[in-house]
């Protein structure tokens, strides 16, 4: 494996965005290439066997294009297939998981809420996580069922999304959270709709930024970081309708290529 050969990134897909974001600009000599499987999302609402047979279907298609590390952006894909993808392939990954652990450390109103998928809140790897950390914690944990086909079809800031935000929001308010995690990478995409209805008061923590620092320490420790400092490239792949993730990629990166695929 060479040091310029691509990053790969997959999600479910537009979502991922928010961690590739993240990526680029942690990481401004890295090459990327991102797949976004629209066409089959959202994954939160799949067994686990269909998630794995999806991340293994991305996969292949990333190590085709030679991807020498591989960024699960999606925390449905990463509870319940990560384990299966580095025992079966040799690449490193790089997963994403709902920050927990910060949100119980600081607290102090000793209530958080969790935002996340079905997928993500009924995974193992959710279940062990959140024991670790939140004993004595009142944990508010909600499916954001509905959330993720809204982001996809553009519906960001429709009346549909606030008062579906509005429903899912106000039991943690009563319960007084003042920590509210997005265990999503869709998510992120909605914080000044979230901010809107809980406030300033509450902090927001999603993953963004400690996956690009992770993916920087892999990258790092086997040797892999580009180092060259010519221009990098990104080119990013759409199994659906590519306007949106145009939309919200040339708001990132102008030079950046996005097309339609069929995988
Ligand atoms: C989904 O596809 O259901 C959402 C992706 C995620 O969990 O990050």
């Amino acid at each position: 494996m060479i040091s310029s050969n691509p990053i790969g990134v997959f999600d479910s897909g537009i979502g991922g965005i928010s961690i590739w974001k993240e990526l680029i600009n942690h990481l401004p000599n890295e090459n990327t290439i991102y797949l976004a499987d629209s066409k089959n999302a959202p994954y939160g609402d799949r067994s686990k066997q269909e998630i794995i047979d999806l991340c293994v279907k991305n996969t292949e298609l990333l190590l085709k294009k030679n991807c020498k590390i591989i960024v699960v952006a999606c925390n449905t894909a990463t509870t319940n297939a990560i384990d299966f993808l580095r025992a079966t392939y040799k690449v490193p990954f790089i997963g994403i998981e709902p920050a927990i652990k910060p949100a119980a450390l600081q607290t102090k109103s000793n209530a958080i809420g969790i935002l996340a998928t079905k997928g993500t809140l009924t995974s193992e790897l959710f279940h062990s996580t959140s024991k670790k950390f939140t004993a004595g914690i009142t944990v508010i944990e909600k499916v954001g069922e509905g959330l993720v086909p809204l982001i996809e079809s553009d519906k960001i800031e429709s009346i549909e999304m606030e008062q579906l935000l509005k429903k899912l929001l106000h039991p943690m308010l009563e319960k007084k959270i003042d920590y509210l995690v997005l265990g999503c990478s869709h998510y992120p995409f909605l914080i000044p709709q979230i901010k809107k209805i809980v406030g300033e008061g509450i902090k927001i923590i999603d993953s963004g930024e400690a996956v690009a620092k992770q993916t920087k320490a892999i990258l790092l420790k086997n040797n892999l970081l580009n180092t060259c400092t010519t221009t990098s490239a990104h080119y990013l792949y759409s199994n659906a309708n590519i306007t949106t993730l145009t939309h919200l990629v040339k708001n990132i990166s102008k030079s950046a290529k996005i097309a339609y695929l069929d995988f």
